[in-house]
């Protein structure tokens, strides 16, 4: 089957066409990603309004430039995909209404998709992942420990009780100016400090629970930028390398307890760990979670960076796998702001 998935539920315009054969599978078609990251640069972050114009004004060309791509006209596709919720409810409106005028205008099955089931499931479009699986989700949205049973069976292991790692990054490289996207700039910076300079916090590390907090550190980060201002470049080099030491340790013993507590509930189960989000592009925190995946036995699956950022190929993927259990939702189904990957009716009920 070949499926069309649509992704616009933050600043990433995507289209992409994925095939899956019977045996379960994948292939990418074509992968369209269009970031608006310079149109919300000058406001320092995603202004929702601004996001879902620039959606209703490239979507249409991305998705026919997904079909000129993959050599397949909209009408032999198997269905059309669209991420219906998390996100920015103005963006999913757009990208969920496209895919039902095209599941319409077609006589195409629609599939509304769990943006984070689209991450979840990625691992399997990339390496044949087998369930059961533990997910890492670290994004800008995002933090959570997910045990992946099987599609549409969820079990959120743990979040963040605060801000989600990415957006820490993305708040320390703000108050430090480094631009936009806070993250890769953080990591570059980072290469060249000091982390053992600064002694930042970590938080609810001593507690046994699965979950994390990242605001207490960025407030640690700002007091301490504060007391030595104005920065030199080797003192802001120093804080994010401080910084980067701090959540990756912290990510790293979380990560530890996950798989322990995975190896435990599912006795005699291999152990594997799949990385998603965007911070999965962190080497620093993916470095660590290497060596926490050998100490702890486990396979460790890191997905290729353009596939662990939002893109439309993750959408046809989970798309792919809910139609190949017979799932397909109405033309009213509703966009989702909130959209919680354990919640009721995500499993599939086959018609
Ligand atoms: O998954 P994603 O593209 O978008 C969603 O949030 O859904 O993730 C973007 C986030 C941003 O916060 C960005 O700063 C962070 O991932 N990020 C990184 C790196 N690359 C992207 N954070 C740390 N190190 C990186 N190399
Ligand atoms: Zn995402």
């Amino acid at each position: 089957m070949k499926i069309l998935g649509i992704e616009t539920s933050c600043d990433e315009t995507a289209a992409a066409i994925v095939a899956r054969d019977d045996d379960g599978r994948g292939e990418i078609l074509a992968n369209v990603v269009r970031s608006q990251l310079e149109e919300h640069a000058p406001f320092g972050g995603v202004v929702p309004e601004l996001a879902a114009r620039s959606h209703v004004t490239h979507l249409d060309g991305i998705i026919a430039r997904a079909s000129r791509e993959a050599r397949l006209p909209l009408t032999e596709l198997d269905a059309i995909a669209a991420t219906a919720g998390p996100g920015l409810i103005g963006g999913v409106l757009v990208g969920l209404t496209t895919a039902k005028a095209l599941a319409a205008a077609l006589g195409k099955p629609l599939i509304a998709v769990n943006h984070l089931e689209a991450h979840a499931l990625t691992a399997r479009l990339t390496d044949g992942l087998a369930f059961p699986y533990l997910l890492l989700l670290v994004s800008g949205g995002h933090s959570q420990f997910v045990l992946v049973r099987g599609v549409g069976d969820y079990e959120r292991w743990g979040t963040t009780i605060d801000d989600a790692l990415g957006e820490a990054f993305d708040k320390v490289a703000k108050l430090l100016d480094l631009g936009v996207p806070g993250g890769p700039e953080v990591e570059r910076q980072a290469r060249r400090g000091d982390p053992a300079r600064f002694k930042f916090p970590r938080p609810l590390l001593r507690e046994a629970r699965l979950d994390f907090s990242f605001s207490g550190l960025k407030t640690a980060v700002r007091l301490a930028a504060e007391s030595i201002a104005p920065l030199s470049d080797r003192d802001v080099a120093d804080i994010c390398a401080s910084f980067q030491a701090s959540v990756t340790e912290i990510v790293a013993t979380r990560a530890t307890q996950a798989l322990r507590h995975f190896a435990s509930a599912l006795p005699g189960v291999p152990v594997q760990l799949v990385v998603a989000g965007g911070v999965a592009a962190n080497r620093s925190i993916g470095g660590a979670l290497r060596q926490v995946a050998e100490m702890a036995g486990a396979r460790l699956v890191i997905p290729p960076a353009p596939l662990c950022t939002d893109n439309g190929a993750m959408v046809a993927w989970a798309g792919a796998e809910r139609l190949a259990l017979g799932a397909s939702d109405g033309l009213d189904f509703k966009a989702r702001p909130r959209w919680p990957l354990d919640a009721p009716g995500m499993a599939v009920d086959a018609a």
